[in-house]
């Protein structure tokens, strides 16, 4: 609403929230195609007492330290915070929330696609399909693993480990998992705890990584690790690209130590290692974790939420420090 408060986005929101924001406050909307650096998104902040963010926006100390002065509120459209530096963040003043809850089941079933995609074969199958070349039905042809009765061991079971561990064992499999401390509710899932991760490795037939970000799990999937995965194992990510070493698992795919992955996140986020494209036993998605309406609707009003209680003198309901 013109005359109110700027609030500067970066990124286009889905319809109901922007049609919110505007209700409240004059909003400079932003540009989908570009990648701001920490002088376009001061620029893109100035005057602004609100700025909301999303994973795509990297906000390390030089971006905060160059954020216009008048911005007190950074809500990130995400449960993630790793493209922010909170410390900074926090040492000058700017309140900073974030979406945690409401992408548990989306974020599931992506992992739970990029599973089925892995083991059955999917991308594989699709691309024949589309390139014209399948010949027809073959007894022997894209024979790829069931999911049933195979082991999933899960790194992180948060919010969103338990709904896949929900989901793999509906499918039939069972469940090993590695967090900090064990969950009462992976337990009463009869899921087995490890307490080591490499301790759970050699049981895995499927990893799928479901940890934040943090220095401790920054390229936790290195070649070493690998290596303790049994021969064929399966390897699925949807949480941050940075836990695995690029190089390790593209080594595993190729030699075949790995038979297949899913990913859905990269470390630098729109690139990625081109090595991957070349790969046929990998299934490859563009951060689609938390993209359906539904969420992205719920993400969405949580900002909004947080920003409104931020910018009108209330605690709000997400702070991350
Ligand atoms: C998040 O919210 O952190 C996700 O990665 C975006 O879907």
């Amino acid at each position: 609403m013109p005359g109110s408060p700027l609030v500067a986005v970066t990124r286009r929101l889905p319809k109901l929230c922007e049609e919110r924001l505007t209700r409240s406050y004059a909003v400079r909307w932003g540009n989908d195609a570009i990648t701001y650096t920490p002088d376009t998104l001061a620029a893109h902040a100035a005057g602004a007492v609100g700025l909301i963010v999303s994973p795509a926006d990297t906000l390390d100390a030089k971006a905060i330290a160059k954020l216009p002065a008048s911005i007190k509120a950074l809500p990130t459209f995400s449960v993630g915070t790793d493209h922010i530096d909170l410390h900074s963040a926090k040492a000058r003043g700017i309140m900073v929330t974030n979406t945690p809850g409401v992408l548990t089941d989306a974020t599931a079933d992506i992992a739970m696609l990029l599973m089925l995609g892995a083991m059955r074969r999917g991308g594989e199958g699709e691309r024949l399909v589309r390139s014209g070349a399948w010949t027809g039905w073959r007894p022997t042809q894209l024979i790829g693993s069931q999911l049933g009765g195979k082991t999933l061991g899960i790194i992180g079971v948060g919010r969103i480990g338990l709904a896949v561990a929900t989901r793999a064992k509906a499918f039939g499999m069972n469940i090993i998992y590695h967090n900090r401390r064990p969950s009462p509710e992976a337990q009463t899932m009869g899921a087995t705890y490890y307490a080591s991760v490499d301790a759970m490795l050699p049981s895995c037939h499927v990893l799928s990584l479901h940890c934040p970000m943090s220095p401790e799990t920054k390229n936790l999937l290195d070649a070493r690790r690998l290596s303790l995965l049994p021969a064929g194992a399966f390897v699925i990510n949807t949480a941050r690209g940075g836990h695995v070493v690029d190089d390790a698992l593209i080594a595993a795919l190729q030699s075949g130590h790995i038979a297949a992955a899913g990913l859905d996140v990269y470390t630098g986020e729109p690139h990625l290692d081109p090595r991957y494209r070349d790969l046929e036993n990998v299934m490859l998605l563009p951060h689609l974790g938390s993209a359906t309406l539904e969420t992205r609707i719920a993400m969405g009003m949580m900002v909004l939420d947080n920003l409104d209680s931020m910018l009108n003198g209330r605690a709000p309901a997400n702070p991350v420090f």
